[in-house]
C-alpha cells in the first residue's frame, strides 16, 4: 500500500561546514555508505519502490549516486571491487527515483509540500530524514514497524523516542494518551519547546507515515518557529482531530545531523562490521 517514500534533503547542513559547502549532508558516509543510501534501504525493506527526493542547489551528487556510473563500473568489472557496488546496483534496478527542488529553505513542512508533485494525492506515503539513521538489528526496520502500524490505524504516524528533559528543546515534542504498548494518540505537538514548557519528553524523529490530506493542511499552516513552515504545526492540527499516532519505535536512532551522533554511528557500524568479519 505504501509504495512511495519522500526524502527531504534540501537543508544546508550547516553543522557540518565546511564539509557540506559543496557536498550534500546526505552524502556523508557512515563507513563506505552515504547516509541517504541507508535511508533508501530502510524504505525498500518497508516495501517502497519509488524514492522521491527533495533536493536543492548543490545536491547533484545524490542524483548521480542513484544512477549507473558506466565508466567506473567498466573499470572495476571482474575485479574484487565489483561487489562493493552490488548493493547500490540492486537499489537502482529495483527502485524508481524521482526528484524535485525546494528552491528556498522554508522549513520541513515546505519541503514535504514540494513533494506533492512526486508522491501524488491518492495514497499514504512515507517520509525519511536521512540524517536520522535508524537501525534495529533484532527485527523489522523502523519504517517497516510504522507501515505495519499504519495498516491498523490508517492515519498519520510519527516515530518518537524518549529523550532527556534537557534535550527536548531540539525536537518536536508530543502530548498524548497511550493506547497500547508504545503507541500514543497524539493530542498536541510543539516544535522545539523550552525545556521547562515541553508537554512530555517524547520527541519526534525523522520517520513519518503521512496521509495525503496533509498537503491541504500544510497549505493552511502559517510559518512557525524560526519563521519556517514546520511539519510539527501541520501535524498538530491533524492531532487535534485525533488523526495522528505517535509510535515509540523498537531500535536505535543516531542523530547524524550532529557531529556527535555521526561519530557514534560510525563507531557503531565499524564495530558491527568488525564483529561480522571475525
Ligand atoms: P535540519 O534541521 O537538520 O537542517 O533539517 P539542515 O539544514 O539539514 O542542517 P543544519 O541544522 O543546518 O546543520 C532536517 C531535515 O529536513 C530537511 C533537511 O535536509 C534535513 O533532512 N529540510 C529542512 C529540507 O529539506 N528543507 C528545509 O527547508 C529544511
Amino acid at each position: 500500500m505504501i509504495k512511495k517514500c519522500l526524502f527531504p534533503a534540501a537543508g544546508y547542513g550547516t553543522r557540518f561546514l565546511p564539509a557540506t559547502k559543496a557536498m550534500p549532508k546526505e552524502m556523508l558516509p557512515i563507513l563506505t555508505k552515504p547516509l541517504i543510501q541507508y535511508g533508501v534501504e530502510e524504505a525498500m525493506d518497508a516495501g517502497c519502490d519509488v524514492m522521491s527526493i527533495i533536493t536543492g542547489r548543490g545536491k547533484r551528487a545524490i542524483t548521480d549516486h542513484f544512477d549507473i556510473s558506466y565508466e567506473l563500473e567498466h573499470q572495476i568489472q571482474g575485479s574484487s571491487k565489483e561487489k562493493m557496488l552490488a548493493d547500490i546496483r540492486h537499489i537502482i534496478d529495483q527502485c524508481t527515483f524521482t526528484y524535485t527542488r525546494q528552491n528556498e529553505m522554508k522549513g520541513l513542512g515546505d519541503a514535504i509540500f514540494k513533494g506533492k508533485v512526486l508522491v501524488g494525492e491518492e495514497n499514504p506515503f512515507a517520509v525519511i530524514l536521512a540524517d536520522d539513521l535508524c537501525v534495529n538489528p533484532d527485527g523489522d526496520g523502523i519504517l517497516t514497524q510504522m507501515v505495519k502500524l499504519y495498516e491498523k490505524y490508517k492515519c498519520c504516524i510519527v516515530a518518537c523516542m524518549e529523550v532527556p528533559k534537557e534535550e527536548v528543546h531540539k525536537y518536536g515534542v508530543i502530548e498524548g494518551n497511550r493506547i497500547e504498548e508504545g503507541v500514543y494518540m497524539v493530542s498536541n505537538m510543539v516544535e522545539k519547546p523550552d525545556n521547562d514548557k515541553a508537554p512530555s519528553n517524547l520527541a519526534v524523529i525523522g520517520r513519518y507515515v503521512l496521509t495525503p490530506d496533509i498537503f491541504d493542511v500544510i497549505q493552511n499552516t502559517k510559518p512557525g518557529k524560526n519563521g519556517e513552515l514546520q511539519i510539527t504545526d501541520s501535524l498538530c492540527s491533524q492531532a487535534k482531530k485525533g488523526m495522528v499516532i505517535a509510535y515509540k519505535f523498537k531500535g536505535r536512532r543516531f542523530d547524524c545531523g550532529s557531529v556527535d551522533g555521526f561519530v557514534e554511528a560510525t563507531n557503531y557500524f565499524y564495530d558491527l562490521e568488525k564483529k561480522k568479519a571475525e
